[in-house]
């Protein structure tokens, strides 16, 4: 394991910072989210893959929940940094900006609950930032028309669907416009370029992935079991156990104390 991150001797450093210390309250199940099993590994440690088999990022950091912070380090290997994350998502991907590596130029932020990635999209994004771009996120149109409503119920406006965006993650910026960008003071933002653009810096768009949607309610573990069912056997994402093992129990969460638990 690590190989490919340090191998990347030459060229520009692209650091990928992974959140992964939410709760995963809407998914539900009692263990943290990125922990979660798909098809028998946890969903982070498929993120962090798609990442290590991309061709660009040469660090990888990862905000864990406080209290798993040396289960996760464990889990993902040493070329991994793994610090605790905060409270809300802008805490841990501040946290996690500080532990990046010096001489980095790029930063990647991505999600741990966007397991089945591709690492083409990762290497997409930061094509585009190292292009010129200084803030490119991967988007999809929408399928559902779009209404903003009013905290009585009522519709306010049909804003017109062709010209709406989904956004994902990987996210990919000059390291200095996410720096500055994360020490705007209380920002409200949804999205790390949400806070790039309170800044007046101009976000590109770039076309998203299907399958780099994010797992959030339990009908989206349901779809991403079935897709990676599916992909071809040759097809890294349908790996079964980074380490050549195999889990007879199959998909097993991680847990702190006891290491694995069965989904029920
Ligand atoms: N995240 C994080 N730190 C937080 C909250 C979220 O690092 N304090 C991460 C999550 O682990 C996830 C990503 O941000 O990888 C996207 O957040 P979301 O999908 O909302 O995950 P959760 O916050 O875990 O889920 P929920 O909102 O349902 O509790
Ligand atoms: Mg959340």
């Amino acid at each position: 394991m690590g190989e490919g991150l340090q191998s990347r001797s030459t060229g520009p450093r692209v650091a990928a910072i992974v959140p992964a210390a939410g709760r995963g309250e809407r998914l539900g199940g009692g263990t943290p989210k990125a922990l979660r099993a798909l098809g028998g590994r946890p969903m982070l440690v498929r993120s962090i893959e798609a990442l290590r088999r991309s061709e660009s990022v040469t660090q990888i950091v990862v905000a864990a929940p406080p209290t798993l912070v040396e289960v996760v380090a464990q889990l993902l290997g040493r070329d991994v940094r793994v610090i605790a994350g905060g409270a809300e998502r802008v805490d841990s991907v501040r946290r996690a900006l500080r532990a990046v590596d010096e001489d980095v130029s790029v930063v990647l932020v991505h999600d741990a609950a966007r397991p089945l990635t591709p690492p083409s999209l990762v290497d997409a994004v930061v094509a585009a930032v190292l292009a010129g771009h200084p803030a490119v996120i991967p988007v999809l149109g929408l399928t559902d028309t779009v209404k903003e409503v009013g905290p009585d119920g009522r519709v306010i406006r049909t804003p017109p669907r062709d010209r709406l965006r989904a956004v994902q993650t990987p996210q990919g910026f000059r390291r200095d416009v996410l720096a500055a960008a994360y020490a705007l003071p209380d920002t409200p933002a949804t999205d790390d370029a949400g806070l790039v653009e309170a800044l007046g810096v101009p976000v590109t768009t770039i076309p998203g992935a299907q399958e780099a949607f994010k797992v959030t309610q339990p009908p989206d573990l349901i779809l991403a079991e079935a897709l990676l069912a599916r992909m071809a056997p040759g097809d890294p994402r349908a790996a079964a156990d980074p380490r050549g093992g195999t889990d007879p129990r199959g998909g097993a969460d991680v847990r702190a104390g006891s290491d694995v638990r069965s989904l029920g």
